[in-house]
């Protein structure tokens, strides 16, 4: 951590802030190693290789999660080699085909997370922080926080990020429902497919709300899970089970938490939706595949030759099917405060899809 980042951080313990910093080693523009300490109840946060480890009693959600990463990690290297090269990469280095593919809706995000210098960003479950990385190359003063710091799935993995690019920023382990900063700390949040993970969405995204200023955003990509993608729900149920956390959450979870929480939510499909649907033709099976993705990838591109029908299905085919089988989406939360709130005109739950062409 810089050690500027100590007007941030408050005791995950008791939340008493401000907490002393004690500096062992100093390197990089980071306190490499040394401890936090709170005055009021004493507890101790280690300081270790740039990593404060604020994790102090982790949910049961966070402690399956972290015990499965020893049966997962061998299978995901056997598919892609974790190493180096690997983290430079990201994000175009992740699998491909994948329909959270953040390689091809970086863009569209990062228009709407509207980075600029000085701009201060938390990131949760920021995993290998290759998007903290991004945010921190713009000039924004990133805090990467994550349940995990082991190298190629956690925090130590921004060493190999910070010492390739140059950059900078603070690492945190902590839980997305009990972030150890102060209340509006920051100007924007941001989330790479971790809010699935959630048990309890409301209570996450209150979090978000109390650690971002007012008028400050969320922006987060989610793969969401309608109540018909009756697959989708069967693999992230096998996840779930293996103790990976996913859950199979609808568009209306995720909007009407983010309400409860006192956002106004607008979301958006991922430019990632449509160009699967028109890469599917490079599938073998794709003239004889007869599942309902492929013929509608069959049937679209045509009807997007035809400009009433492109509107329509911008219009009312894409909404219908994020509600009923689910979607990736980008989604943004304006945080709204309670003075606002009382005469508030409520915010559209869905905007139309926004897709790069
Ligand atoms: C699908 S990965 C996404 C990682 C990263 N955002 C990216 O784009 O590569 C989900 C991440 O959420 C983290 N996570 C799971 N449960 C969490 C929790 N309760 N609090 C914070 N992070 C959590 C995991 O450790 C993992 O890094
Ligand atoms: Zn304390």
């Amino acid at each position: 951590m810089r050690s500027e980042a100590l007007e941030l951080l408050r005791c995950s313990r008791c939340r008493h802030y401000p907490l002393t910093l004690e500096t062992r080693v100093q390197a990089d523009q980071e306190v490499r190693e040394g401890e936090l300490r709170c005055a009021n109840c004493e507890e101790r946060f280690l300081i270790a290789g740039g990593v404060v480890e604020m994790l102090r009693a982790p949910s049961q959600q966070a402690e399956e999660e972290l015990e499965s990463i020893d049966k997962w990690l061998p299978l995901v290297n056997e598919v892609t080699p974790l190493n180096d090269d690997w983290l430079i990469g990201l994000p175009r280095t992740f699998h491909k085909g994948a329909e959270t593919d953040i390689a091809v809706n970086l863009t569209h995000f990062l228009e709407l997370v509207d980075a600029r210098p000085g701009q201060r960003v938390l990131e949760v479950g920021a995993g290998v922080t290759w998007l903290s990385n991004l945010l921190a190359r713009r000039g924004c003063s990133v805090v990467a926080t994550d349940i995990t710091r082991r190298l190629y799935v956690g925090l130590d993995s921004a060493d190999v990020l910070m010492r390739h690019f140059g950059t900078v920023y603070d690492r945190v382990t902590a839980d997305m429902n009990d972030v150890p900063c102060v209340d509006g700390a920051f100007d924007v949040v941001v989330a790479n497919a971790v809010f699935h993970h959630s048990e309890d969405l409301t209570e996450t995204f209150r979090e978000m709300w109390r650690v971002l200023r007012p008028g400050g955003r969320m922006v987060f990509l989610e793969p969401v899970v309608g109540p018909l993608n009756l697959a989708g729900k069967r693999f992230l149920s096998r996840l779930h089970e293996d103790g990976l956390g996913d859950q199979a959450y609808p568009i209306w979870s995720y909007t009407r938490a983010a309400r409860r929480a006192g956002f106004a939510p607008h979301s958006f499909i991922a430019p990632s939706v449509e160009h699967h649907l028109r890469h599917l033709r490079d599938d073998p099976d794709y003239l004889g595949n007869r599942t309902l993705k492929y013929r509608l990838a069959r049937s679209v591109p045509r009807a997007f030759q035809v400009p009433v029908l492109a509107v329509l299905a911008r219009r009312a085919l894409y909404p219908a099917a994020l509600y009923l089988f689910g979607l990736t989406c980008i989604f943004v939360g304006h945080r709204l405060d309670p003075w606002a709130r009382q005469g508030r005109a409520r915010a559209p739950a869905i905007q139309s899809a926004q897709v790069d062409r």
